[in-house]
């Protein structure tokens, strides 16, 4: 995790720089920092906190000056968040400067070696090692700055993403990546240095994602040079066009991210099935499975591998491939799959799931899985990551860029684009019936008009959220393809409002959590009209005779779950598979307007990260 900018070019750096970090606050929070070189010398200010407590601090500790700079926006791994701690860090010669993505495994043995050579280090982080590594380098084999960092990263066991450069030869900067993203904007003679893209999307649209074991020396006036680290060989630049704007990553209106981002999904989902879903030409389109069909109608199995909220959009995907296609489906979180010994072979089909695909996990998983002959698929948000990259073929969603760290439309959309999947998938395999098939196109092109609906019992949500804000625990029930959607809502709950929340399949709530059952605990009830509704009914009787507080979620006119609920949220009625689609919407307003009420930072919850880049 962690986000780095840097800048090299005509202008000044440091609003460029500090406007790229609050950009790429979304992958961590916790610490900040700023390197300038202001003409004569390196200034540096950084701080334990946010980019905002950042600009406070540099405003009395430097002259903001400068055209060449890198900064950093810190999710502590190595040593806790504090000033010293902070990025960037400078070599003990006061010469070098650097800022990282990631973590140095061997940072350890390396410090050892250098300590025993006399270097000093202030912080407890592996970054501050690295830049003396790289230093030790410089002068014991008396090389540019360039070749230094190579022959340094080659002795480093690790990920990372560095942006280096040297007070004496400024208008250098140095940057290399493994496993952790890096994108460089080309303007009109300068250079915009990023973890994503979205620091210099007002800059320019022409940019370089570095691949892994690639480093790049980017010199003002004089371009940049690729060169892979390993064996020195030099790499032709591919400059991608990007199709992102500035209005996609600013919230527009609302308060927060996760607010826009809720009610962008009738537009997410459309955008993810346009030019997929011909419903007149009941056809579903999708060149990623029309390329690999064979693999796929030969699969003994399809796996899916994912983490938190994909992974819930996996375990929905398992229930329709299975329910429709009538292909097995496994489902494993990626942290477990990858370090479990798995049976792989090259009749499986694995499905990567990821919004950022950047999960460090769910990275490793692919690998894992490619190096035992499975075909692999990606389904992600973020063009050009490192998923998107690795995966043999794949369909992208089309959700536009996820700011607030809890998922909402990534969810809705990696749903769509699995059941577009296992349309597809049931059409060729003949499970599902020509007129069954249209039924799903038609049902499924009016989902975002039925989020519409679903998203105007946003202030009853609230008045509900604010009855509740204050309780200590939650219950998310729900059976069937909502099972996975009680687990979303769950986290959905404990990662912005910090309460503690569980999601149960509903008939399993007799196995043990009825026991937690009260007056004062609140329990969310998926209840819809269609899946095993009348189960469902019988088990709001047995929370209801415990005394416990129902919120149900249910379909429009519903009158059963009403007698006995203390509270009911409607959602528009559609087919039992399509329903996780709707009955999310509710969960997510209601886990928003708690933490809101509860005056939590929705957006940045504490801890947190966007992409978990390590593992
Ligand atoms: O980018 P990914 O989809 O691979 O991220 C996976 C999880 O880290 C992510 O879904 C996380 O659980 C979210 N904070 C949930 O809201």
């Amino acid at each position: 995790m962690c986000g780095i900018v840097g800048y090299i070019g005509p202008r000044e750096a440091y609003p460029i720089i500090i406007e790229g970090l609050k950009r790429l606050e979304y992958r961590g929070y916790d610490s900040a920092g700023v390197a300038l070189f202001d003409g004569t010398d390196l200034k540096v200010s950084k701080t334990k906190g946010k980019v905002a407590d950042l600009e406070k601090r540099s405003e009395q500790e430097i002259t903001k000056h400068g055209s060449v700079g890198i900064g950093h926006t810190r999710w502590a791994t190595h040593g806790v968040p504090n000033d010293v701690n902070s990025h960037p860090h400078i070599s003990n010669s006061g010469d070098l400067v650097i800022i990282h993505n990631g973590i140095i495994e061997n940072y350890e043995s390396l410090k050892q070696e250098l300590i025993s050579r006399g270097y000093t280090f202030k912080s407890d982080t592996d970054t501050e090692v690295l830049i003396n590594l790289i230093e030790d380098v410089k002068k014991q084999e008396k090389v540019k700055l360039g070749k230094a960092v190579q022959i340094a990263l080659n002795q480093v066991v690790g990920a990372y993403a560095i942006a280096v450069f040297d007070k004496n030869k400024p208008e250098e900067v140095v940057i290399a990546r493994l496993g952790s993203p890096l994108a460089v904007g080309i303007g009109e003679d300068e250079f915009f240095i990023a973890s994503d893209a979205s620091p210099f999307i007002e800059y320019t649209k022409d940019a370089i994602y570095l691949e892994d074991e690639e480093m790049a020396i980017i010199r003002f006036h004089k371009g940049i040079k690729i060169r892979k680290i390993k064996d020195d060989s030099l790499v032709d630049p591919y400059v991608q066009k990007l199709q992102m704007n500035l209005e996609e990553i600013e919230k527009g209106g609302f308060d927060h991210f996760m607010l826009k981002e809720i009610y962008e999904q009738p537009k997410a989902i459309t955008d993810t099935y346009r030019g997929r879903l011909l419903r007149e030409e009941a056809i579903i389109k999708m060149a990623g499975i029309e390329d690999n069909m064979k693999k796929f109608l030969n699969a003994d199995r399809i796996i899916i591998v994912a983490c938190g909220t994909s992974w819930h959009a996996g375990l929905v995907a398992e229930y329709i491939f299975e329910d429709l296609a009538r292909i097995p489906v496994e489902v494993e979180y990626a942290s477990e799959f990858r370090y479990r010994n798995p049976i792989i072979t090259e009749k499986d089909v694995l499905i990567a799931i990821s919004q950022s695909g950047e999960t460090a996990d769910t990275l490793a998983a692919i690998k894992l899985a490619k190096s035992k002959g499975a075909f692999v698929f990606g389904v992600c948000n973020v063009v050009g990551s490192s998923i998107a990259r690795e995966t043999h073929a794949g369909a992208y969603t089309h959700a536009g860029p996820e700011i607030g760290v809890a998922s909402t439309k990534a969810f809705t959309t990696q749903i769509t684009v699995l059941t577009l999947m296992a349309l597809r998938l049931a059409r060729a395999k003949g499970t599902i019936s020509s007129s069954d098939f249209r039924r799903h196109l038609l049902e499924l092109e009016m989902i975002p008009q039925k989020v519409e609906e679903s998203l105007k019992s946003d202030a009853h949500i609230k008045m509900i959220s604010d009855i509740y804000k204050d309780v200590g625990n939650f219950l998310y029930l729900g059976r069937g393809y909502n099972f996975p959607v009680a687990l979303e809502g769950a986290l959905k709950l404990k990662e912005i409002s910090y309460i503690h929340a569980e999601g149960y399949p509903a008939a399993e709530m007799k196995h043990g959590p009825i026991a937690l059952i009260d007056e004062n605990m609140p329990i969310v009830v998926i209840a819809t009209r269609k899946g095993h509704y009348e189960k469902i009914v019988s088990n709001i009787q047995e929370i209801k005779s415990r005394k416990g507080k129902i919120i149900g979620i249910v379909t429009k006119g519903d009158v059963q779950v009403k007698e006995l609920a203390d509270h009911v949220i409607e959602i528009p009625e559609t087919f039992e598979l399509l329903s996780p689609l709707l009955t999310t919407i509710p969960l997510q307003l209601l886990s928003y307007h708690i933490a809101v009420l509860l005056d939590k930072n929705v957006d940045q919850p504490r801890n947190l990260a966007k992409s978990v880049t390590v593992e």
